[in-house]
Parts: structure tokens; sequence; C-alpha cells
């Protein structure tokens, strides 16, 4: 089968854990060579020894803007230029509250998830604008940018904010064939969650497999996210598949942001309880019916 990203150059950030991880293991079977930007140095050297010449790395820290254009920069040096940008690198960041907030964490919040994605977009868009080429860039926001509850204001607010810079980067970049997009994760299996608590790193491995089963009962599909199935969202984004589309986002979520978990039967059962109804069945819905089948 024809890879998809044959002599292409991609440059992903926080490619050493996770759903980034993912990203540079389909990239490099499509062929493309890449460059990770991460601040993780012993990992990110040893992912370069593991896949070998066609996976650069660079330390990076996305929230400086020095090290982005020097990761882009790198990308011209060691492959000739650049076709594709993910910028995927995150945490969780600040976590407390509206009325408990810490300012300064949801600068460094917005800084790390937000403002990264806008320095990705600028010195990528101007080495592709430069090359004349075209070009993709893939930005991972997070469903949280469309629902509450799941985070904190200024996870939420910064991935909020990463859906907008994908419509601006198409009206400043499409004319000049650079196309921006956007890819929302539900619930996926890397060690996030985890590197928010004071987990050993050795039991991130057994955390990612103990959240198997939790997150398989809050998606429709049955399962957790896999790094994998974002790879294949920013896939189909990075390369001509896609050609057409720019400005748009995706929820790769397993249906999670599609479907209520709110049990209207149990609703309408209290209006029944205070009217003194009873020998009715309140579960009208045909969901609740096919449940109780
Ligand atoms: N895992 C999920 O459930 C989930 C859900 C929605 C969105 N996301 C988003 O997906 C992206 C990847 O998350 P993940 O789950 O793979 O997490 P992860 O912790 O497995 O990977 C994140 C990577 O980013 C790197 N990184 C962190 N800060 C950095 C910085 N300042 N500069 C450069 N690299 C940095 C880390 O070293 C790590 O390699 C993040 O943007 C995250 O917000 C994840």
């Amino acid at each position: 089968m024809a890879q998809e990203l044959t002599g292409k150059v991609a440059v992903v950030t926080g490619g050493v854990s996770g759903i980034g991880r993912g990203i540079v293991d389909v990239f490099l079977e499509e062929g493309a060579r890449i460059v990770v930007g991460d601040i993780d140095d012993e990992a990110g050297h040893a992912l370069h020894k593991e896949l070998g010449d066609d996976v650069t790395f660079q330390h990076t820290d996305v929230t400086v803007a020095a090290d982005v254009e020097a990761l882009i920069a790198r990308a011209v040096s060691q492959y000739g230029g650049l076709n594709v940008m993910v910028n995927n690198a995150g945490a969780l960041g600040e976590q407390s509250g509206l009325l408990d907030l810490d300012p300064d964490g949801f600068t460094r919040t917005t800084d790390l998830l937000l403002r990264s994605v806008v320095l990705g977009h600028t010195y990528a868009g101007r080495r592709m604008k430069e090359q004349g080429t075209g070009g993709s860039i893939v930005s991972m926001s997070s469903i949280a940018g469309i629902q509450a509850g799941l985070s904190s204001v200024s996870y939420d607010a910064a991935k909020a904010g990463v859906l907008q810079v994908a419509r601006t980067a198409t009206h400043e970049l499409a004319p000049y064939k650079i196309r921006s997009n956007v890819i929302m994760p539900g619930l996926i299996l890397t060690p996030i969650m985890a590197k928010g608590t004071d987990l050993d790193p050795s039991q991130y491995p057994a955390f990612v497999e103990a959240l198997k089963e939790p997150l398989g009962e809050l998606h429709p599909i049955g399962r957790g996210g896999l790094p994998r199935d974002l790879a294949n969202a920013a896939l189909f984004f990075a390369g001509d598949r896609s050609a057409f589309i720019t400005g748009q986002h995706i929820a790769v979520d397993g249906g999670i942001t599609s479907v209520s978990h709110l049990d209207m039967g149990a609703v309408v059962g209290k209006a029944f309880t205070a009217m003194g109804v009873t020998g009715v069945d309140p579960n009208f819905s045909a969901a609740a019916k096919h449940d109780s089948a």
C-alpha cells in the first residue's frame, strides 16, 4: 500500500510520550521524516536511538519562542524543509477553579497549551510560506475545549482557544496553501493524568493499564482512546486526503461528546413520585428500554 507521507518532513511537539509518540510511529510508518521537540531529553534521545535516522530529537520547551523557532530550523537543516507541524505538547497545568484561581498558574498553563500553538503556527507558517509549497498544521485541543467539568478553567480556556487559532490561521495562511486543523481527544490512555499527581513515573504504565476499565465505561464505544486513534486523525489532516479542509476541528472521543449521560427516566420518576403517581414505568426513552431489555 502506498505510504501517505512519503517525502514529507514533519515536526511533532511532545512526541516522546502518549499521543505524540503515537503520531511519530504512524507518521514514520507512512514514510515521513520527523523532528520531535520535547522537554524530556532522556526519552527523546532514546526515541532517536530506537527509531533511527528518520527521527531526530531536539530539546524544545514549547513555552520558549526561541526553542520553537529553533525546532523548525532543525527540520530544515536536518531534512531540507517542513511540510507538517503538529502542535501536541501539553500537560494538565493549573487546576485551580475560578473562585480560587492562581493567576500565574493560569498564565503558565495558557503559555503551555495555547501560546505554544500560536508560536507553532508563526514559525512553521513562516517557513512553509517561504518554501512556497504550502503545508499542514495540526494542533491538539481537547473535548475540554468544548465541555466544562473535565478539567480546570486554565486548561479548558486554553484548549478552546486552540480552535480559534486554526480559524485565524485559515484566514491568514490559506492564501499560502497552509492549512490548520484541530483534533479534540476524548479520554486517552496516556500518563498525562498521572503526571498531575505525586505518582512515581515508574508507576505510569500500571496507571495507564488501570485506566482501561474506567475509561471503557465512560466512552459509548466501550473503550478508552489509544494514541493511535489520534495519530490516524493527525495522519488524515497531515496528508493530501484532507487537501480541501482547513480551520476545522474533530473530536476523536469514542462518542463522549455526542451522548448525554443524563438519566431522564430518573427525572421523570422523581416527577411521578412528587405527583404521588405509582405503577407507571418512567423509562419512556428508547435508550432506557434498550438498557432494560
Ligand atoms: N490523554 C488525554 O486524555 C488527552 C485528552 C485531551 C487532550 N490531550 C492533549 O493531548 C496532548 C498530548 O497529551 P498526552 O496525553 O499524550 O500526554 P503525555 O504526558 O503522555 O505527553 C505529553 C508530552 O508533552 C511533553 N511536554 C510537556 N510540556 C512540554 C513543554 N513545555 N515543551 C515541550 N514538550 C512538553 C511531555 O514531555 C510529553 O512528552 C496534550 O496537548 C494534551 O493536553 C490529552
